[in-house]
């Protein structure tokens, strides 16, 4: 990995990298972000894949203006407001997820909710406004270690997992940015950071309020878990056959893949049968996880069946998320 100065020509080396499918680290305001394409959910995959994330959390899209994160969530006039009141900057705001934006359904772990940050700082603008791209990006770090903000820290944590680092200095706050959820009745607080309530109360006529999780995955109220997408048809995990109405979630080859009962799976129709990646890439499959599950979600199907995924790598995090899905 190197870590690479800011200039026009290592601005235009970061964007290549985005849109051929690559990881970059470039800094924010707040801490250095881990940067892939957001429509391309192979390159979304390879962030789970750097940071060792044993699950798939949603992730922040980056955009360089209010017009582009338009073209990706859906803002009511409140959201408008505080939009132009806060970015660019240190907010992320939760909005209904544009249907029409391609956003890669890893990004947004299958919710119909995004979250969308303006940085404001000068390398990420610059970055974002050269590479034309949504640019999803978490801290880059590996997953539950400190959030870095210089480039020695990046390249100390992922050393070889990410393409590029592109350096600008030391993060001004240091502190990932405040999340704060729209979605809801009332705006709501879902993490801490440089923007606080009182911000908002100065401004607006209108309650903002924590609702703050202090460990994602031990809540102190079921009220403070993340919220989770989850087929309603009922999942079924490691199965070697199909039943009778059963939809297939297919994992590599389907050669002894049989019908209860006798037949093939091979001569059902296609819409019953999916393949997360027939030659058996867990990154294909990463980037096609929710958005399978959902087209598979269907009334006439009495169950999803999913065949077996190895757990090693990101396969980890893909079981991780089927798991609940089976539970729920
Ligand atoms: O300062 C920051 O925000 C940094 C820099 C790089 O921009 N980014 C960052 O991203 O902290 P990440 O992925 O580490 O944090 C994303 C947070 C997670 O806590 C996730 O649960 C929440 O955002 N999140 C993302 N999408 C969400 C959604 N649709 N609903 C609720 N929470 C969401
Ligand atoms: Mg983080």
């Amino acid at each position: 990995m190197h870590i690479t100065q800011t200039s026009p020509e290592a601005l235009n080396q970061a964007a290549s990298i985005l849109k051929s499918g690559g990881l970059v680290s470039f800094p924010t305001e707040t801490v250095y972000g881990l940067g892939a394409n957001a429509l391309d959910g192979k390159a979304v995959a390879k962030i789970f894949a750097a940071k060792g994330r044993p699950s798939f959390n949603p992730l922040i899209i980056h955009v360089p203006d209010l017009s582009a994160a338009q073209k990706y969530a859906v803002f009511d006039d409140r959201a408008l407001e505080i939009a132009h009141a806060f970015w660019p900057g240190p907010l992320t705001l939760i909005l209904p997820k544009r249907r029409d934006g391609g956003i890669s359904d890893l990004v947004t772990a299958g919710l119909d909710t995004i979250a969308v940050r303006v940085p404001a700082h000068k390398t990420a603008q610059e970055l974002l406004k050269t590479c034309g791209l949504p640019v999803a990006a978490p801290s880059a770090n590996i997953s539950g270690t400190l959030s870095p903000t210089t480039p020695k820290h990046v390249a100390d944590s992922l050393q070889n997992a990410v393409d590029m680092v592109l350096a600008g200095g030391a993060c001004e706050i240091g502190l990932e940015s405040t999340i704060l959820d729209l979605t809801g009745d009332h705006p709501e607080i879902l993490r801490p950071g440089a923007v606080v309530a009182e911000d908002f109360q100065s401004r607006f006529d209108f309650p903002v309020v924590y609702n703050v999780a202090i460990n994602e995955k031990a809540p102190k109220s079921p009220g403070q878990l993340l919220k989770h997408y989850a087929p309603a048809r009922p999942v079924r995990l490691r199965a070697v056959d199909l039943g009778g109405d059963e939809a297939l979630l297919a994992f590599g080859s389907l050669k002894f893949m049989g019908l209860k009962g006798g037949g093939h799976v091979k001569d059902l129709p296609q819409s019953r049968v999916l393949n997360l990646s027939e030659s058996g890439d867990l990154h294909e499959a990463a980037a096609n996880l929710f958005a399978m599950l959902k087209a598979l979600d269907r009334p006439e199907h009495s169950a999803i069946a999913v065949m077996d995924i190895p757990d090693t790598g990101l396969g980890i995090a893909i079981n991780d998320r089927l798991s609940r899905a089976a539970q729920s």
